[in-house]
């Protein structure tokens, strides 16, 4: 195999209660990216579609992970690499995770490598730290094993599949604004009460129980978020009156996506789900905020080559 083409969905982190614990995957939107095999050890970006993103390889996080990944396996290979965006970067929806992620996932696959999904997921991870300063797995973990993921412990990295009910479809609201992770981190609180605490262990609780299940009134009551949302909703631009339109529109649960400022739905049934995109379009369509909608199943996949 010379070239490899490969598709990396969008994630939703976090998805409510599990901020850096949880997450799923797009079925409908992602990056592509093609890479071709070179015989000099150079890790070359030669194309970038979409975005306005360095083209050298030491500041991408596509060549972070590439170049980690060629080192560590001693490869004598090189790469050229061609990336194209197909959401923006700040979006919320694990830009910078797809790019980690789908390069780690390429590079295994086009260099037979035989890296499993966990010691991917490390890779990628490193391409997080480039991106934002942080390791963290919650986006990398569902763009590389899709459905939804549970990262239940950093060190050492366990990643826990969690069943998708087919039913669950997802609805996104981008506003074209950009929220940069590192600094939406910053207005997390770094203690909270134990009474806090609970309520949220208790949800993320619910949560991976109504999954299992595919109790969706369960998965609904589950959908809160007393760490991140309530410091960081304050980013994003009317995301009460979207909470509101999409929960009165019948959605199961709304929240931030990742690190905003996008912000998702979780509805049963792509009727409800579109429903739900109705909803939200009317909060934005008057506010001069350019702004993107995605309605999405849930991708039983992760990064996959086309
Ligand atoms: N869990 C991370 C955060 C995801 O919320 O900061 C970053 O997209």
């Amino acid at each position: 195999m010379n070239q490899i083409k490969v598709f990396a969905p969008a994630t939703v982190a976090n998805v409510s209660c599990g901020y850096d614990a949880m997450g799923f995957a797009l079925s409908e939107l992602g990056d592509e990216m093609v890479f071709t095999k070179t015989s000099d050890q150079e890790v070359r970006i030669i194309d970038i579609q979409g975005a306005d993103l360095p083209y050298d390889a030491d500041k991408n996080v596509v060549g972070v992970v590439a170049q980690l990944m060629l080192k560590e396996s001693n490869s004598e290979f090189g790469l050229d690499i061609k990336i194209r965006k197909n959401f923006k970067p700040g979006s919320g929806l694990g830009s910078s995770a797809a790019s980690a992620a789908g390069t780690a996932y390429a590079v295994n696959q086009l260099l037979d490598l035989k890296y499993d999904h966990l010691q991917l997921t490390k890779f990628a991870m490193q391409g997080e730290v480039a991106a934002c300063g942080s390791a963290i797995a919650d986006n990398v973990a569902a763009c590389i094993y899709g459905g939804f993921v549970l990262v239940r412990s950093y060190d050492p990295l366990d990643i826990v599949s969690i069943p998708t009910p087919s039913e669950l479809v997802a609805t996104v609201i981008h506003p074209q604004i950009e929220i940069k992770t590192e600094d939406a981190r910053k207005v997390v609180p770094q203690d909270i009460p134990v009474k806090t605490a609970i309520a949220q262990w208790a949800n993320v609780g619910g949560l991976i129980s109504g999954l299992h299940a595919s109790d969706f009134e369960l998965i609904g009551r589950s959908l809160h978020d007393y760490v991140a949302e309530p410091t960081r909703k304050k980013l994003i631009p009317h995301f009460d009156k979207v909470k509101t339109a999409a929960t009165n529109a019948g959605a199961l649960g709304v929240g931030i996506s990742g690190s905003g400022p996008s912000i998702f739905a979780l509805s049963k049934g792509m009727f409800a789900a579109k429903q739900v995109a109705e909803a939200m379009n009317g909060v934005y369509e008057n506010t001069g905020i350019d702004y993107a909608i995605y309605v999405s199943n849930i991708s039983k996949s992760g990064a996959r080559e086309l």
